[in-house]
């Protein structure tokens, strides 16, 4: 049975999605359907399609009680939208359906897992979230939350553990059938942590282990963790809250984070070698995976941040949009991300320039647009003489430009959105450290109206960026300092 609120919610979202013009839209990326998304949650492949839920607030374009927003997909690049999945109507969850995940049960029955919230008098008299875990049993479009729900609480934990912040249980079946899942949680000192949990039936969950511990290294709670192997690593991706910066790898605030190292499948063990960022632009948190059919490891992230989402003007009708998906590889240790193939699918006609020699700013024939795909590679007409700086603007005219620049001598790609429009003091630039050769460097340059991606070297670093610039500015041009020889082959995206 729907509840009323369910029911409300539904009525809502389908009444005012109408009012949205697509045009208004990102084409590619997921947005929310009306009023506020962040995480995806529930990411996975049921019944011959992609389903995409996600945190949503439909009431406002700003964050409020988490309900789970719906979106189908064949190419993980054109959506749907369903009807609302959950809302928070159940006592274990009253206060909030925060992230989670999904799989496929074998009778055949889709499985969310999700965090459910609701507020309690502490011995001290102040109100704090608890947090649980919870199950929902459906058939792509309704779901039923579980009778004996929450299925895992504060007692599953193992000693010292916050029953605070204990979150985003991302599940996943192993070969020998059973069921893993990792949730995030910190200690009582907020010092990040994941718990792997096990389950012979995806329904009794039991504490197993500590998978990671943060030491103090990489911010504090580690949000909306998610594990799984690749290339013949073990992966273990989350999102940490409250991070100092290292260098050019790790920034202040909310950040992301990739482990990768050595994973013993028989006693789950997971052995720490590398850290890195997962995305070094502005935009990019929460990310969450899936194994597709055909075998491919393809992540989506929310292409937004805490630090800087909450100032946008109130009435907009919708905010928040996911990422690119990604499809994932591991070289050497360092995970690699690839804008998804089906993207080639949707390329326009081709405009190509090689070998253009340029020492200021110029402007290139068919070189234009919000919805491009953009490949640039740029290079020192003289090794001994390299170049200061190349920078290609975007999103430009008289007013506007954002731009993703760099700066051979020190190895740095920097995207810059200070002139997009933005009438906010939030971080308008995020800087990188590349590896490049004698000032040859590769930049795969995605725009969808709202937003910039760049992949760096076939993926080894990606800058992610939202941007609200009025879509009447789509000039694109290339600036050097020094002499810089560029190719592109660009495409419009349709
Ligand atoms: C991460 C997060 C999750 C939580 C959700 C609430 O962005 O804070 O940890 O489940 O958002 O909306």
């Amino acid at each position: 049975m729907l509840s009323q609120t369910l029911r409300d919610a539904r009525k809502y979202e389908e009444e005012m999605e109408r009012k949205i013009a697509k045009e208004d839209r990102p084409d590619f990326h997921l947005s929310s359907r009306v009023g506020w998304m962040n995480d995806p949650n529930g990411f996975s492949y049921y019944k011959g399609e992609y389903h995409m839920f996600y945190q949503y607030h439909p009431y406002d374009s700003h964050w409020g009680p988490m309900h789970w927003g719906h979106a189908v997909s064949k190419d993980l690049l054109h959506w749907e939208y369903l009807p609302v999945a959950m809302a928070p109507d159940a006592d274990f969850d009253r206060d909030g359906c925060f992230s989670g995940s999904a799989l496929v049960l074998p009778d055949g029955r889709h499985l969310l897992m999700y965090t459910g919230v609701s507020k309690e008098t502490q011995p001290d008299g102040n109100m704090k979230d608890i947090q649980t875990q919870c199950l929902a049993i459906g058939d792509g479009m309704d779901y039923d939350k579980y009778g004996s729900n929450p299925v895992l609480t504060k007692s599953d934990l193992p000693e010292g553990s916050s029953k605070f912040d204990f979150r985003d249980p991302k599940i996943w079946q192993k070969s020998d059938g059973s069921y893993r899942c990792v949730v995030g949680n910190c200690t009582m000192e907020e010092d990040g942590r994941i718990i792997l949990f096990s389950s012979p039936d995806g329904f009794h969950w039991k504490y197993e282990k500590i998978l990671a511990n943060n030491n103090g290294r990489y911010g504090k709670m580690w949000e909306c963790p998610d594990f799984f192997e690749l290339d013949g690593k073990g992966v273990l991706i989350t999102s940490p809250q409250d991070m100092l910066p290292q260098g050019f790898e790790y920034h202040n605030g909310h950040g992301t984070l990739c482990l990768t190292g050595d994973y013993d499948d028989k006693t789950d063990t997971f052995t720490e070698e590398q850290n890195q960022a997962i995305d070094y632009g502005i935009d990019f948190y929460a990310p969450q995976t899936i194994l597709t059919p055909d075998g491919r490891r393809i992540m989506i992230g929310w292409m937004q941040n805490w630090d800087t989402c909450n100032l946008h003007a109130p009435g907009q009708p919708w905010f928040g949009q996911m990422s690119l998906p990604r499809e994932l590889s591991v070289h050497n240790g360092r995970l690699y991300q690839k804008p998804i193939r089906e993207l080639e699918k949707l390329r326009g006609e081709e405009v190509r320039h090689e070998n253009v020699i340029f020492t200021d700013v110029i402007k290139l024939a068919g070189v234009e647009g919000r919805k491009v795909d953009m490949e640039l590679t740029v290079r020192a007409v003289d090794p001994e003489d390299v170049y200061r700086k190349f920078a290609v603007r975007f999103a430009q005219n008289d007013v506007y430009r954002t731009s993703v620049s760099f700066r051979p001598h020190e190895s740095i790609v920097k995207v810059d959105r200070k002139f997009s429009g933005s009438r906010r003091a939030i971080i308008h630039q995020r800087r990188c450290l590349v590896n490049s050769r004698g000032g040859e460097l590769k930049m795969r340059v995605i725009l969808d109206k709202f937003s910039v991606e760049v992949f760096v070297n076939d993926g080894e670093y990606v800058l992610s960026a939202t941007m609200y610039t009025d879509l009447a500015a789509d000039g694109i041009s290339f600036y050097a300092d020094g002499k810089v020889n560029m190719d592109v082959v660009k495409y419009e995206l349709i």
